[in-house]
């Protein structure tokens, strides 16, 4: 059978503008993603506040607009205030979520003037797991309020005259579940969430606020979790999150690039809760999706378990991704733009060195490296901008062991900035495949660029960043349509210029 894909589009169906935020990533005190990673003072490439200069060049190529900090499950059992202050006087304490040992030479200082440096703004997560109400109220005022009290005056005494003015807060992580310190069933977390929402908008209104949904798609409480939750809360925040990480243990490759099925199945469930309880509320609001942590994550969960406990920054969730892998983050990111509508928020977990697109090496030259799936993220967070278009899609499907699964992911985007459309696809099939793009209501004008990742055998992995981006050849554009042969296993974007 010959597999042709065809994806017709029209300029004038669309299905949302893209929040520029869908392309945020995640930083916690986590093995060496800020040790080693962000922080190092005695690095070669470190500025004057001890920031390695290589790793900010390397994240500034992905432009991530949002950063989530300082945790995921650290958080869960963290005092901001150790981070705070001189840092001879911060206190070195035991990391239960990971079983690390924390320094707290880095902080909340040091993260705002890191994020300045790559260009993105904070989200900042506030610990409802050993804390609550007071600690969040207490870091809200810590930020955003000008002067005048203990703790705005705290945080001027440490440098910073001007609030931080942090707009996004997650509401504490994943309490959904039972690894979490300081789990909760949905009911309390609900409560807290009302309550503490209501502390920290009294400090400030401006505030958008993230309510924990499920941690994954496949927990016993998922649906139950995220309506309670709402239940309780649902006039009080802005967004649920959805966290989500996909393995591949079984070594089965259809199975695994399936598995984006199921990251779709997973948005359009939480969007059709969500606006089940905006219903039973009768409210006018609507309440989008942050999916603030997305990825791949399986390759280092052996190692890890062999880690000794105690130490400071240990090698952790150092994942080496794939070919294979990169596919899937293409097909995921995909995803999210095809769900542009609600989703508004997202993080690829995490940014450097912890299950990241970015490694660092403590000696030798090159001392940054890029994981295979930096590719994929790159090109979406750069040209995955403007407008989501509604797509019609003309392919087959295979079925894998659990899903029915399109051969093609496909989705374009008209970006009205620069005039150009751009489709992203990955082929999920170990043959050529044909892609026609069609294009109704305006009219192409000439090729800027096509690009694949392809031609790698699934379990390359890239240390020795031999990985590259190709031009896709072979490619022709005529006014109403584009033709393309896709090479099998690939990610491809094609950037045409588009007259509206
Ligand atoms: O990103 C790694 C961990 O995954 C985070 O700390 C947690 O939120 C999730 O379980």
């Amino acid at each position: 059978m010959i597999i042709k894909s065809t994806l017709s589009i029209d300029l004038n169906e669309q299905i949302s503008k893209i929040d520029p935020r869908i392309w945020g990533s995640f930083t916690e005190h986590l093995g060496r993603c800020i040790y080693e990673g962000i922080y190092q003072p005695e690095h070669k490439t470190a500025d004057e506040d001890g920031f390695r200069q290589d790793v900010i060049e390397a994240v500034k190529k992905l432009h991530v607009p949002l950063i989530r900090y300082p945790g995921g499950n650290f958080v869960s059992g963290y005092n901001w205030q150790d981070g705070i202050g001189p840092k001879d006087q911060r206190p070195t304490r035991l990391d239960l979520a990971w079983r690390s040992m924390e320094t707290n030479q880095f902080g909340l200082h040091e993260f705002m003037k890191w994020c300045a440096k790559v260009n993105a703004k904070p989200d900042m997560a506030v610990n409802l797991g050993t804390r609550g109400v007071d600690e969040a109220r207490n870091l809200v005022e810590y930020c955003n309020f000008p002067k005048g009290t203990y703790w705005s005056d705290l945080r001027r005494k440490n440098g910073a005259e001007e609030p931080f003015n942090i707009k996004v807060w997650s509401v504490g992580n994943e309490m959904d579940g039972d690894w979490q310190i300081g789990h909760k069933t949905a009911h309390e977390y609900g409560r807290l969430v009302h309550e503490t929402a209501k502390a920290m908008r009294l400090v400030d209104p401006s505030v958008e606020l993230v309510a924990c949904g499920s941690s994954n798609h496949q927990n016993t409480t998922f649906g139950t979790w995220e309506e309670t939750v709402l239940d309780n809360a649902y006039a009080d925040v802005d967004y649920l999150s959805l966290h989500q990480y996909y393995d591949n243990f079984d070594d089965n490759l259809e199975e695994f690039l399936g598995k984006s099925v199921d990251f779709d199945r997973f948005i359009t469930d939480v969007v059709a809760i969500c606006d089940a309880v905006k219903a039973r509320k009768h409210s006018d609001k609507q309440i989008n999706l942050a999916l603030d942590e997305w990825n791949v994550w399986y390759h280092s969960m052996e190692d890890d378990k062999k880690q000794k406990p105690w130490t400071k920054a240990p090698h952790l969730l150092e994942d080496h991704y794939n070919f294979e892998d990169a596919l899937l983050v293409g097909s995921l990111a995909i995803t999210l733009l095809k769900h542009a509508d609600r989703v508004k928020i997202g993080c690829l977990a995490q940014l450097i060195n912890v299950i990241a697109p970015i490694m660092t090496k403590t000696s030798g030259d090159p001392s940054v490296w890029y994981q295979s799936i930096f590719y994929p993220f790159m090109q979406v967070s750069n040209y995955g901008q403007g407008i989501a278009l509604a797509q019609k899609t003309d392919v087959p499907t295979y079925k894998s062991k659990t899903y029915e699964v399109p051969y093609t992911d496909s989705i374009a985007v008209y970006n009205p900035k620069t005039h150009e459309t751009v489709v992203f696809i990955v082929n999920k099939a170990k043959d050529k495949i044909p892609f026609t793009l069609n294009l109704a209501n305006a009219q192409f004008d000439s090729l800027v660029a096509a690009t694949q990742f392809a031609g790698y055998d699934i379990h390359q992995t890239n240390e020795d960043q031999s990985m590259k981006l190709t031009p896709l050849n072979n490619l022709t554009v005529s006014k109403d349509h584009v033709n393309a042969d896709l090479e099998p296993l690939s990610w491809n974007m094609i950037r045409i210029k588009t007259e509206v």
